[in-house]
């Protein structure tokens, strides 16, 4: 199995960017973390982040024919693209939404997400462990 972690903008800031939501681990402790729990599983896993709308578009279209399944948090992009949407929708590879915050107990303008409409699970609130539900989640539903 070959998963895509893919992480949108300022996931590169974890670890600086506001703790109370996003905790204390870096980006590469987050890569880490996915990574060691992939090796564990057997599970081939590689990862992308972008601050760029259209660059994410391109790397989950790039993952057609090549990724089993798609992990992503768009980040602000949740909230906004419809593009994402549309290319998860195109490239029709299981997609998990992963959110590191509680995003449904924060403000109003987080509580639409775009890619929640191609998504086959939302994880929430679960900190930087909600990739790891999330790679179990795809792990059993790729089985089915
Ligand atoms: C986030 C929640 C989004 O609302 C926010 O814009 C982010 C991170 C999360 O992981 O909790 O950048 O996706």
């Amino acid at each position: 199995m070959k998963f895509l972690i893919i992480n949108g903008p300022n996931l590169n800031m974890l670890g600086i960017r506001e703790p109370v939501h996003y905790g204390r681990e870096t980006y590469d402790d987050l890569i880490k973390k996915i990574k060691a729990y992939c090796d564990q599983k057997s599970i081939i896993c590689d990862f992308y982040q972008s601050n760029h709308e259209g660059c994410l578009v391109d790397k989950i279209q790039e993952a057609y024919g090549v990724f089993d399944g798609i992990i992503i948090n768009p980040g602000a992009y949740t909230h906004t693209s419809i593009a994402i949407l549309d290319a998860v929708k195109s490239v029709g590879i299981p997609t998990v939404e992963v959110h590191i915050s509680k995003v449904e107990d924060r403000e109003d303008f987080r509580q639409i997400s775009y890619i929640r409409f191609a998504a086959v699970k939302t994880i929430t609130g679960l900190g930087t462990d909600g990739y790891l539900r999330a790679v179990d989640f795809l792990a059993e539903y790729l089985k089915k």
